[in-house]
């Protein structure tokens, strides 16, 4: 008799980024035979702990942490070879095998040393919005992916071709180089010399990974699909322009790893139970002050890429309802309950007002978000540890009645609830629907 697969499923940041996905797709990556990541590159920082050693991924799939999972990095990922290749290092050097089980799609874009130049240029440039990037050359990239003149994996295993290209490009953006008298230019020879030893150590990983999708799918494997960045950070979905260059909702999967959409199976939404962003741009239920560094401490709020303090929020129901209508979540996964334990009081929003009138859509644009008034209804705290526990019957019944508020507030079921870093802090609900596709 086949055994029983879950339906592949794509595992989706439903708020600004850094939900907890890393811990979740760990999580579930037990049920599932392939990992794959679809968009974003060395922006992302997903942490998984497991006991004492703690692992940050940036663009390997978490499912490579599990011996017998293949991982895949997927044609809508924008890669940099220099930080694949210490990933690469770090993790063999930890005792995981990678090579003969990572996949790279021939089709990503390469991040060159001048993207990272334009980007800082950008960032950098007087009376233009900064957006508070990480530094890590994407937004160009994908520009130049876009603009058609990319450069991509394909391209790099042809030496002549990739020297021809690389001119090309170098010469373009020194002469904007130029244009714009940045300190920096571009050396055509030194990125040639550097990428080409970068060919030969990844070459035996390239491949047609859409094909290679097709044919595990085809043979019955299932696949979890890890979502980088969040919702609110997606470049046409998000706040605009105070968002990552690529598409971090679900739909971004089908385009990202070439999976047609009829083979999609089920949405999962990651969530806080508190709200945080890193960056620029609007977050209309920040608690900056007190409040908002007590989460921030509790939480160790810090980016796990670039190390900057996370703003940090109340839980913001417009945003889930809205990540549950662009994603379409059959579910969501409440990550760090144990980090509101302390609190006598919890204000969640429930809704937005501008200029006096409620608001029923959000707002395309960043000016009206930054302006809102968030209406808050304040739920009473539990005031006691929930920290690591894993059974939903363990949990002090008001952190319950704060879960029942939230799903029944947006519409959509809790399945999962995290209480730790560690995968084992983790709770099932009983009853989800995710919880009897996943028991069974
Ligand atoms: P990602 O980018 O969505 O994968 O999230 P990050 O890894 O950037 O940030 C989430 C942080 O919260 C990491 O340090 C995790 O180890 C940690 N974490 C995840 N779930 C929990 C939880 O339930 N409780 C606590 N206290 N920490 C958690
Ligand atoms: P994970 O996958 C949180 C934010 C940056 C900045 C904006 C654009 O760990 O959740 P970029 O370098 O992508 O052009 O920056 O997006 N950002 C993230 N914030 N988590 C992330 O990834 C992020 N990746 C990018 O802080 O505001
Ligand atoms: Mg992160």
């Amino acid at each position: 008799m086949a055994v029983r697969v879950m339906k592949n499923l794509i595992v989706v940041g439903t708020q600004w980024g850094d939900e907890g996905k890393g811990k979740i797709v760990d999580l579930l990556a037990e049920k599932f035979d392939v990992v794959a990541r679809y968009q974003g590159g060395h922006n992302a920082g997903h942490t998984v702990r497991l006991g004492e050693r703690k692992f940050i991924l940036q663009l390997i799939p978490c499912g490579i942490l599990r011996p017998d999972k293949l991982a895949v990095i997927g044609n809508g990922v924008v890669l940099d070879p220099a930080a694949l290749t210490r990933e690469i290092d770090a993790l063999e050097a930890a005792g995981i095998q990678v090579t003969g089980r990572l996949f790279l799609s021939s089709r990503a874009h390469v991040i060159l040393p001048y993207h990272r130049m334009m980007e800082k240029a950008s960032e950098n440039t007087p009376g233009k919005t900064r957006i508070g990037t990480t530094s890590r050359g994407i937004g160009p990239t994908y520009e130049d992916k876009m603009g058609r003149r990319g450069i991509r994996l394909a391209d790099l295993l042809e030496p002549e071709a990739f020297r021809c290209q690389v001119e090309l490009c170098a010469a373009e953006k020194n002469v904007l180089a130029r244009a714009l008298d940045l300190p920096e230019s571009v050396d055509p020879a030194e990125i040639i010399e550097q990428y080409s030893a970068y060919a030969e150590r990844l070459r035996p990983l390239v491949a047609d990974t859409a094909a290679l999708l097709a044919r595990e799918m085809n043979r019955g494997r299932s696949v979890l699909f890890e979502g980088a960045q969040g919702t609110m950070l997606d470049v046409d979905h998000g706040t605009y322009p105070f968002v990552t260059s690529s598409s971090a909702t679900a739909g971004g999967v089908c385009i990202g790893l070439g999976v047609p959409p009829t083979r999609i199976g089920r949405v999962v939404g990651v969530s806080k139970a508190y709200t945080t962003r890193v960056g620029g741009g609007p977050f209309p239920t920040e608690a900056a002050g007190p409040e908002g560094d007590k989460i921030r401490e509790r939480g160790s709020e810090f980016g796990a890429v670039t190390g900057r303090p996370r703003r940090c929020g109340w839980f913001d129901l417009p945003v889930l309802r809205y990540s549950r209508m662009i994603n379409g979540l059959d579910s969501v996964v409440i990550t760090k309950l144990d980090v509101l334990d302390h609190l006598a009081e919890i204000p969640v929003c429930v809704g937005y007002r501008y200029r006096g009138s409620g608001l029923i859509e959000m707002p395309p644009l960043a000016s009206v978000l930054e302006m809102l008034e968030p209406v808050y209804k304040t739920l009473p705290g539990w005031q006691s540890p929930t920290y690591g526990m894993t059974e939903h019957g363990q949990l002090p019944q008001r952190a319950r009645d704060y879960l029942k508020f939230l799903a029944d507030s947006a519409e959509v079921e809790v399945s999962v609830v995290s209480t730790g870093p560690e995968r084992g802090q983790t709770m099932w609900v009983p009853g989800s629907k995710l919880f009897q596709e996943w028991s069974e």
